[in-house]
């Protein structure tokens, strides 16, 4: 046996072995090669003890390397040949990944529905700027410098670098404390007959706490035209409620003060919980409406005749009505949730609920 011999037989079984097809055949390789009794590493491997001791010194590490070699060589084969198959076994019956599908926030689904509502009653939507000017939030809706009824709305003041800014009072820049302005800068561009709702962000520099937050959405509402009246508030903002709850619910005026309405009203409507009753069926008392029966959910009022003079109208030749109401406000009751910090938590254990 010469050295020549085992690089031969090494050779073939690599040849033999790049050849195999599957692992059928590569069985019957390893028994041709390193079968215990006939496999031909093997055969070579019992010749040793007949070897001189000078054979046996070369020989020897040689054999082993090559059972060495040639065993890798087989389990490599072996992954090869294996992998191929799982390659080919795509089973195209298996349901595919799911991709997670994102939705829309509950504020946005509700802000969505009251804007539907109030198109299908005739209305537009228009916006406005969320970076106001002391005009447009607080004097043209009669609400003069020093006038007490500011403390109504805890504002944040904007710094402004620009010396014009600074030296004119009327100009001093803000971020909206309600959608109000929106009544004027719509009115100055639009002639009436028109109704409007106006969706948007207000910020209060206020403490939070469950039913308070720094920055939360209004939809402000403003019908004007020769005769709109009181009446007609009530019956949109009734049909605007039954569409909303998706069933018949009373409403409630209250008297109230605002600078821009004259009558001012506060609108309630029937405990959606309690049904109106402030006990619940089980006689406990309702937590919703603190027993009273009673949800108050906007203000409202008739425009007072210096906003129209402030937009450039004549208040005797119209009259209107206009409202604003808290979008988390309607989005708690509606979904009974307890806490407005709740919207901005981005805690997705709350948003998945919707
Ligand atoms: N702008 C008022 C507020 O934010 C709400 C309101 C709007 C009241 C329109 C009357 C009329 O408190």
């Amino acid at each position: 046996m010469k050295k020549t011999d085992i690089t031969q037989l090494y050779q073939e079984i690599s040849e033999q072995l790049s050849a195999a097809k599957d692992a059928q055949a590569l069985e019957a390789l390893r028994v041709r090669y390193l079968g215990r009794k006939d496999g031909e590493v093997t055969k070579l491997v019992k010749q040793l003890p007949q070897m001189s001791v000078e054979e046996r010194r070369t020989m020897g590490p040689a054999l082993n390397t090559l059972k060495r070699d040639a065993e890798a060589l087989f389990s490599e084969t072996l992954e090869r040949l294996s992998g191929a198959k799982k390659k080919r076994a795509i089973d195209v019956t298996m349901p595919g990944k799911k991709i997670p599908v994102g939705h829309l926030h509950p504020l946005t689904r509700v802000e969505r529905e009251i804007r539907e509502i109030f198109l299908a009653m005739n209305f537009s939507v228009v916006e406005g700027p969320e970076v106001e000017s002391e005009h447009y939030n607080f004097d043209a809706l009669n609400i003069p410098k020093d006038h007490p009824a500011r403390d109504m709305w805890d504002t944040f003041w904007l710094k402004t670098n620009s010396k014009e800014h600074q030296t004119k009072r009327a100009e001093r820049l803000l971020l909206r404390t309600h959608t109000s302005p929106v009544q004027i800068r719509y009115m100055e561009q639009h002639k009436p007959p028109f109704q409007i709702i106006v969706p948007g962000r207000v910020f209060r520099y206020e403490a939070t706490d469950a039913s308070h937050e720094v920055n939360f959405y209004q939809v402000e509402g403003l019908m004007v035209g020769k005769d709109v009246s009181l009446a007609n508030f009530k019956f949109v903002i009734t049909e605007f409620f039954k569409r909303l709850f998706k069933k018949d619910i009373a409403i409630r005026l209250r008297p109230s003060y605002f600078p821009f309405v004259e009558p001012g009203l506060e609108v309630d409507v029937a405990c959606v919980k309690c049904g109106g009753k402030g006990r619940l069926r089980d006689g406990g008392a309702c937590t919703l409406c603190k027993e009273s029966g009673w949800l108050e959910v906007m203000g409202a009022g008739m425009v007072h005749p210096h906003v129209f003079e402030a937009a450039g109208y004549n208040p005797r030749e119209l009259q209107g009505f206009a409202f604003g109401l808290g979008l988390e406000r309607i989005a708690m009751i509606k979904y009974n949730i307890p806490d407005i910090r709740l919207f901005y938590s981005g805690d997705l254990r709350f948003i998945k609920q919707f």
